[in-house]
């Protein structure tokens, strides 16, 4: 199917790579399946672009201009059947940023604000900000390693007075897509209570084949209380640009992030030349790409699955994100152990699962059941760390 290349291993050493220079001391050599980004190349198109500003030679300050919103908006309206008004965007400088102001806008000290964990750890961090109180509302996983939302105890959170909640749409570290009928029902206990949501979807753009993301703003009467914020940092492989855009309806709330962010600096709110011309770029040209990198991750998932089968090692194909969330409780081993176990034996470096149930993972005590793989790699490189895995965990 593919016209594009992901299989060629290209060297990431000596690029300042977070994953491939930063590696635990003493084990330059093992193959990272840690930090969420991804060892293929971002879209011909976007080099191709960026190649050209570059020859240019003047950087000077820059905005987005009407191209840039435009490939926004037809981005989203392409790939997610989402319109909406160009004035309910904001550019910021990366969802984090995006969420940090927006806390600080929507919530004053003391107040509670409810995270579901497992989740993307500077959630944590994140709500517990500027004298914020974090409140945790696990999520639900039955027998089978389903997870869902639980709702009572959310509403037991709105009923003791919490009035913002974050939820990561899809959900990083488990791969969970909300389905329409759970965004429904969360939305009319957000409106009960008159909560407000942050949503954030930078994940939402790798679905995998059968699976449809809904974004929250496509929620009836929930688009108002809704802070959503999307990026092309993961889809197109450009964390390292620093750019995302939030969706805000209404205006005020809007004013007062842009003011929020401002604070900082007036650049904060103003997304940097080269991420500019690399998210034009890429939403204009990088939907074949997009969808072959799908197909490719979707490929390296089932060769996950097939080489832990035969181990006790448990997980299943996730509905989208490129993170495979894996449950090793039936080794009898605490996740840092094991950790260690793949470092020395597997030659891998894995994520450790509780470190998505807490920001303190320096005294975190509660239960060690996981770890999360990141999938985005070429498949050679993929198979060799995973039949480390395998072997380690046989051999024991
Ligand atoms: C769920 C989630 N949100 C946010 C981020 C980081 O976003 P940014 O770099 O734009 O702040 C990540 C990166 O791994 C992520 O997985």
């Amino acid at each position: 199917m593919s016209t594009y290349d992901f299989d060629t291993v290209i060297d990431r050493r000596g690029t300042g790579s977070l994953k491939w220079d930063h590696r635990p001391a003493g084990y330059n050599q093992v193959i990272p399946l840690s930090l969420a980004d991804m060892d293929f190349p971002a879209p011909h198109e976007v080099t191709e672009a960026l190649a050209q500003r570059v020859a240019h030679g003047i950087y000077g300050y820059t905005a987005m201009g009407d191209r840039d919103y435009e490939a926004i908006l037809s981005w989203i309206k392409m790939r997610h059947q989402l319109t909406v008004p160009r004035e309910w965007l904001l550019p910021t400088p990366g969802v984090i940023y995006a969420m940090r102001a927006a806390q600080h806008v929507l919530t004053r000290p003391g107040d509670q604000v409810v995270v579901m964990p497992p989740v993307h750890t500077p959630f944590f961090v994140t709500a517990s900000r500027f004298g914020r109180q974090l409140i945790t509302c696990p999520l639900h996983c039955d027998t089978e390693g389903t997870y869902t939302m639980d709702l009572n105890r959310l509403e037991a959170c709105f009923a003791a007075g919490a009035r913002l909640l974050m939820i990561c749409s899809p959900q990083n570290p488990i791969g969970r897509v909300w389905t329409r009928e759970e965004l429904t029902q969360l939305a009319a206990l957000c409106l009960r209570y008159q909560a407000y949501i942050i949503s954030d979807e930078i994940h939402r753009d790798i679905m995998m084949p059968g699976s449809v993301f809904t974004s929250l703003d496509a929620i009836p009467g929930l688009a108002e209380r809704t802070f959503a914020v999307f990026s092309p940092s993961k889809t197109f492989n450009m964390g390292g640009f620093h750019t995302a855009t939030a969706v805000i309806p209404d205006p005020d709330i809007r004013a007062a992030v842009r003011q929020r962010l401002s604070d900082f600096g007036h650049s904060c709110g103003r997304p940097t030349l080269f991420s500019i011309v690399a998210q034009t770029a890429a939403y204009t040209h990088g939907g074949p790409w997009l969808d072959a990198l799908i197909h490719y991750l979707d490929g390296n998932f089932n060769l996950m699955l097939d080489m832990i089968a035969d181990t006790p090692l448990k997980a299943h194909k996730p509905d989208a994100t490129y993170m495979f969330w894996v449950d090793c409780s039936a080794l009898g081993l605490k996740t840092d152990q094991f950790s260690s176990l793949l470092l020395d034996k597997a030659g891998v470096q894995a994520e450790l699962g509780h470190l998505y149930d807490s920001a303190d993972y320096q005294t975190y005590k509660g239960p060690q059941t996981h770890m999360r793989l990141n999938a985005a790699m070429p498949r050679s490189l993929l198979s060799q760390a995973m039949e480390g895995i395998r072997r380690a965990v046989r051999a024991r």
